[in-house]
C-alpha cells in the first residue's frame, strides 16, 4: 500500500515537473532578449568584422572566441577507411574531418584537400558556393555583389575577400543587431516547403539561424544576365525541401530532377552526397516536437554578476550539462553522459555495418563491370546502391543526429543496410552468371589501402596543396589585411591546421 502511494506521488511529481518544463519552454519563446537602444554597427550594408561588433557586445564576443577551444582534428577517413571507397571519385575521399569550433570554419575550408590547389582566381575544382557556410564575409558579399553574382565563378575568385570566420553578421542584422537570416536561399526553401515567412516565430529563429548552414543543399545551375548584359550561370546553394524534409522526401526531389552529385569511380553508380541535414533530422526528434530550438542547448543563457546573456560559445552541450540540460531535466550529469554515450554506441554499430556493406557493394560492382556485366544488368543494382548510400549519409552526416533524433537515425541506418544487402545479393547472382563464384573484396582496412583502391595520388595532392598555401593563400591574407577587411587579431591567431600536415 505505502509502495503504491509512493509510486503515485512519484508519478505526479514527474508529471508536474514535465509540465513545468514545457511551460518554461513556452515562456522562453516570448523571451526575446530586448536590445534596448541597440547601437548601429554599420549604417548601411553588412559589417563582417566581429571585432567591430565586439566593441559594443564584449560578453557575446568573448564567449564567441571560445569556439577556438575545439580545434583538435579528428580524421574521419583514417577512422573509417570505408569512406574512401564510398566516395571514390569525389573530393571527400581525399580529406574529411569531424567538425570543429566555428572559429576554424575558414581555416578548415582553405586547408582541406577538397578545395584543391588553385594558382589564380580562375582555377581549382570548387565553385564560389563552397565558402557559403564558412564566413560572415559571405553575408557581406551577398549584399554587395547580389546573390547570383556571388554564386558565380570559381572558389578562388574571392579568397582575398572571404577572410573572417562565422561571426556576428551571419546571424545578426548590422543596423538593428536583431537575429536575422543572412542567407536568402533558406527563406526560399522555407516557402518552397509550404510555409510562409510571416509565420516565423522568435523561437523558430533560434533554430533557423543555424539552419542557414546546418542543412542539406545542392548547387542549382541558374542562368541570369549580369550588370554588363552578359549571360552568366550561377551555382546557387538550394535546399531540396519542396517535397518535405525527410530522407525519403529529399531523395524523391533529387530523383525527380535526375540529379547526380558525382559518379562513383569504382561501381560507376550515379551518387548523391548528403551534406549535413542537421536541422532537418532534428525536427523529427522529441526535443523539436516539444518546441526546443538549437540555441536552447547549444547557446544557453548564462548569468554574470547581475547580467544575463546568451553564451556564444557554441559547442557540444555535454561540456556544459549544467546550463544546457539540467535547466529542464532533474537528473545527474553522469546519468546524462551515459544516456548520450549509449545513443552514440547504438548508432555506431549500425553505421559501421552500413559502411562495410556499401564499400563491398561498390567493389563488387566494379568486379561485375570487369567480367562483362551490361548496363541493363547493372542499372537497377546501381540505383539500389545510390539509394542506400543517400539514406546512410542523410542519417549520419550531421554528426549530432544520434542524439537529436535517435530513433530516426537508427531507422534510416536499418533501411540503408537492407538496401545495401539487397544490392549485394543481386551482384552475387550476377557474378555467378559470369562464372565468378567466390569473389572476395580487396582489403580496405586502412586509409592508405582504401585511398589507393580509390585511385588517389595522395603525395601529389598534398604537394600541390602546400604550394597553394605558401603562395596564393598567403597573398589572399596579406591583401585582406592591407585593405582592412581582416583587422581582427583573434582571427589571425587561429592556426591553419590540416590532417595531412601530420605526414610532413
Ligand atoms: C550562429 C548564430 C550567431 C552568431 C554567429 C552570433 N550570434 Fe548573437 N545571438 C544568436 C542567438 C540565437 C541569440 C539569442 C537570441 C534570442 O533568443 O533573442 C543571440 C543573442 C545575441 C544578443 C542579445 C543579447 C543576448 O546575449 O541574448 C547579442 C547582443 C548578440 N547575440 C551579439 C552577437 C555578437 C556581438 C556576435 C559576434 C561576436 C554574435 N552575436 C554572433 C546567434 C548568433
Ligand atoms: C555560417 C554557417 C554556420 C552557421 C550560421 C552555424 N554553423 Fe555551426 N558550424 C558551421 C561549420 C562550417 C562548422 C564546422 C567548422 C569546422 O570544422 O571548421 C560548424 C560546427 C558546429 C558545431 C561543432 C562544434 C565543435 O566544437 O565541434 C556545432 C555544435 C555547431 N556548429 C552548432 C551550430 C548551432 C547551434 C548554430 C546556430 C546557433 C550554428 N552552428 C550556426 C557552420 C555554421
Ligand atoms: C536538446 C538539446 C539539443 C538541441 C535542441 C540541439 N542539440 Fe545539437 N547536440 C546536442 C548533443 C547532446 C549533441 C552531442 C554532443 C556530443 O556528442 O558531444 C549535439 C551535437 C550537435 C552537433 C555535432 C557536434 C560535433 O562536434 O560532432 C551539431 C553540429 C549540432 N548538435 C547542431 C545542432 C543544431 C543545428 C540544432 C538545431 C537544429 C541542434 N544541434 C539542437 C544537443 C542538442
Ligand atoms: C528546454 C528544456 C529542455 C532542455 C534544455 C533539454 N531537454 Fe531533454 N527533453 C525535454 C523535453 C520536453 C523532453 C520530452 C519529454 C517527453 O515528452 O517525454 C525531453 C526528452 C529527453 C530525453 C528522452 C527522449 C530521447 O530522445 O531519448 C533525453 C534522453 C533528453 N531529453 C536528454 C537531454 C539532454 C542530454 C539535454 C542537454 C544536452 C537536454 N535533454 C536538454 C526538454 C529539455
Amino acid at each position: 500500500m505505502t509502495r503504491t502511494i509512493a509510486l503515485l506521488v512519484a508519478a505526479l511529481t514527474a508529471g508536474a515537473l514535465m509540465t513545468y518544463m514545457l511551460l518554461s519552454i513556452g515562456s522562453k519563446k516570448q523571451e526575446a532578449v530586448l536590445l534596448k537602444a541597440a547601437p548601429v554597427i554599420k549604417a548601411e550594408g553588412v559589417e563582417a568584422r566581429s571585432d567591430v561588433w565586439g566593441e559594443h557586445y564584449p560578453r557575446q564576443r568573448d564567449s564567441w572566441e571560445k569556439t577556438k577551444e575545439s580545434g583538435e582534428i579528428e580524421d574521419l577517413v583514417a577512422k573509417y577507411p570505408q569512406l574512401a571507397i564510398l566516395w571514390a571519385g569525389y573530393g571527400f575521399s581525399k580529406d574529411y574531418n569531424a567538425p570543429r569550433g566555428h572559429a576554424y570554419a575558414l581555416t578548415s575550408n582553405r586547408n582541406t584537400l577538397r578545395t584543391g590547389a588553385p594558382t589564380d582566381g580562375e582555377t581549382g575544382p570548387m565553385p564560389m558556393a563552397c565558402w557559403t557556410c564558412k564566413s560572415s564575409d559571405v553575408a557581406r558579399l551577398l549584399v554587395e555583389e547580389g546573390e547570383n553574382e556571388y554564386f558565380t565563378g570559381k572558389w578562388a575568385r574571392a579568397g582575398a575577400d572571404i577572410v573572417n570566420p562565422i561571426g556576428c553578421a551571419d546571424c545578426h542584422d548590422s543596423q538593428t543587431s536583431q537575429l536575422a537570416i543572412s542567407r536568402p536561399y533558406l527563406l526560399r526553401a522555407w516557402e518552397a516547403s509550404g510555409r510562409s515567412v510571416d509565420e516565423i516565430t522568435h523561437q523558430d529563429m533560434r533554430s533557423l539561424a543555424c539552419a542557414q548552414c546546418h542543412s542539406e543543399y545542392y548547387f542549382k545551375k541558374t542562368k541570369y544576365t549580369d550588370k554588363q548584359g552578359q549571360e552568366q550561370t550561377a551555382a546557387v546553394v538550394t535546399f531540396p525541401w519542396a517535397n518535405g524534409l525527410s530522407a525519403e522526401a529529399m531523395e524523391e526531389y533529387y530523383d525527380e530532377r535526375k540529379f547526380v552529385d558525382w559518379t562513383n569511380k569504382l561501381s560507376r553508380a550515379p551518387m548523391l552526397k548528403a551534406q549535413h541535414p542537421g536541422y532537418e533530422i532534428f525536427t523529427t526528434g522529441v526535443h523539436a516536437k516539444r518546441g526546443l530550438a538549437c540555441a536552447d542547448c547549444h547557446m544557453p543563457y548564462v548569468q554574470e554578476g547581475g547580467v544575463k546573456y546568451t553564451s556564444h560559445h557554441i559547442q557540444s552541450p555535454l561540456n556544459n550539462i549544467d546550463n544546457s540540460c539540467l535547466t529542464c531535466h532533474r537528473q545527474s550529469e553522469d546519468e546524462f553522459r551515459s544516456i548520450v554515450a549509449e545513443k552514440l554506441a547504438r548508432k555506431n554499430q549500425l553505421n559501421v555495418m552500413a559502411m562495410n556493406s556499401l564499400a563491398i557493394a561498390h567493389l563488387t560492382a566494379q568486379k561485375a563491370w570487369e567480367v562483362g556485366a551490361t548496363e541493363a544488368e547493372m542499372d537497377p543494382i546501381l540505383a539500389k546502391i545510390r539509394s542506400s548510400q543517400w539514406t546512410w549519409d542523410y542519417s549520419i552526416a550531421s554528426h549530432g543526429s544520434f542524439f537529436h533524433a535517435p530513433e530516426e537515425t537508427l531507422r534510416l541506418l536499418s533501411v540503408a543496410n537492407d538496401k545495401a544487402m539487397d544490392a549485394r545479393l543481386d551482384l552475387t547472382n550476377l557474378l555467378s552468371k559470369y562464372g565468378v563464384t567466390n569473389y572476395q573484396a580487396p582489403d580496405f582496412s586502412t586509409k592508405e589501402k582504401a585511398q589507393k583502391l580509390a585511385g588517389l595520388d595522395m603525395p601529389k595532392l598534398i604537394a600541390d596543396k602546400q604550394n597553394f598555401r605558401n603562395t596564393l593563400m598567403a597573398d589572399w591574407l596579406k591583401q585582406a589585411a592591407a585593405q582592412d577587411r581582416l583587422t581582427d587579431e583573434f582571427v589571425t591567431s587561429v592556426p591553419e591546421r590540416a590532417a595531412y600536415l601530420s605526414h610532413e
